[in-house]
């Protein structure tokens, strides 16, 4: 399979049940609950997308916007389709949809062992902005990371 031939759709209210599956898996430790996934939903600053094939919820992602400013509230693919292309078709969407808001910015928070989402928002162009040391556990920083200017680039 490859990203070519996944579908990116808004989320609603009866995806939050699959996604929130997905979060137990991806998560283990801190996910968020339906409850949450309800509330993020609920708030007319918060963008969520899925990638799809067919019924299935490969991966998720989810942005705050409100111009000038934009956050990556979460984004997460499945064990099974990660590798793909797909985190990167997610981040992409998130960037065009702060854009589309006139968003000058978009920040995120990431852990700093978490090597494979590093890897994937330091060559999309994101920053080290600051550290909060030992946010998640002692020794796993939480790290700041910032894209400005914002611009769209197509996904290959
Ligand atoms: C981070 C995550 C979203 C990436 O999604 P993905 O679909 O696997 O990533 P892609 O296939 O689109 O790859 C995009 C880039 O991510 C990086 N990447 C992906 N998997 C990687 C791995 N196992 N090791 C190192 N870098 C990796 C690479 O830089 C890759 O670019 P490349 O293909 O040019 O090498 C995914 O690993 C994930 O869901 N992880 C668990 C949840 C999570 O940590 N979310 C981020 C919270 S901040």
């Amino acid at each position: 399979m490859s990203a070519k031939s996944v579908q990116l759709i808004p989320m609603k209210w009866w995806h939050i049940e699959q996604v929130a599956e997905l979060e137990q898996q991806l998560f283990p430790v801190d996910a968020w609950s339906t409850e949450q996934f309800w509330a993020e939903l609920a708030q007319p600053t918060r963008y969520y997308f899925l990638a799809v094939k067919e019924t299935s919820v490969l991966g998720y992602a989810g942005l705050f916007a409100l111009s000038p400013d934009a956050d990556v509230q979460t984004i997460a693919v499945g064990p099974l389709a990660q590798g793909q292309g797909i985190g990167r078709l997610l981040l992409e969407e998130l960037i065009d949809q702060a854009l589309a808001r006139h968003c000058v910015q978009l920040v995120l928070e990431v852990r700093s062992d978490n090597e494979a989402a590093l890897s994937m928002y330091t060559k999309r162009g994101f920053e080290q902005l600051n550290t909060r040391r030992d946010y998640y556990a002692p020794g796993v920083d939480a790290l700041v990371m910032r894209l400005r200017p914002l611009e769209s680039r197509p996904v290959a």
